[in-house]
């Protein structure tokens, strides 16, 4: 990145926001197998170092601070992309059901999103009214993203680590 300053943990996660919703986009107009999966893989990828960044930092700072009852449903619906990302991991984009799977994690993920980022009510919006060092998060961030894109990139996406099913 040629950007200086570290991005404040908002500005860092919808950032990220918009890359797989660009990504998500390419999948619908894409044809070939071939960049299908590729755009799925890509997908999964980042969404898998967001969720992880998100719950390892972000809502555990966000505790106390946030509506519960939002915080408890955005761990739940982590839960539900990561079961979908295994499952597009596992397939190929020639299975059944892969662009329907690749379809309702996309429109998962848009509610989520939208949850985290509406104005006033959202988990974002929270934060920043309860006062959350924005800048110090931020860096905490996008030093862990980092880290979890190379170990991703080396050794392939890890198990869905659930944290709410069976909980
Ligand atoms: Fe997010
Ligand atoms: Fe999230």
């Amino acid at each position: 990145m040629a950007e200086k300053k570290t991005k404040d943990a908002v500005a860092l996660l919808k950032a990220d926001h918009r890359i797989v919703e660009e990504l998500f986009e390419k999948y619908e107009k894409a044809s070939g197998d071939g960049s299908k999966q590729k755009l799925a893989e890509r997908i999964c990828l980042e969404l898998s170092v967001h969720a992880k960044i998100e719950e390892e930092i972000f809502y555990p700072a966000c505790e106390g601070k946030v509506d519960e009852e939002l915080l408890k449903e955005a761990y739940v619906e982590h839960d539900g992309a990561k079961i979908l990302i295994a499952e597009i991991e596992a397939g190929e984009p020639s299975d059944e059901f892969y662009d329907a799977k690749v379809k309702v994690l996309s429109e998962q993920v848009e509610h989520h999103v939208t949850e985290e980022e509406q104005r006033i009510e959202g988990i974002f919006a929270q934060a920043r009214k309860a006062g959350l060092d924005m800048d110090a998060l931020g860096e905490q961030l996008a030093a862990r993203k980092a880290e979890l894109t190379a170990t991703y990139k080396k050794s392939g996406l890890p198990t869905p680590e659930l944290t709410t099913i069976g909980a």
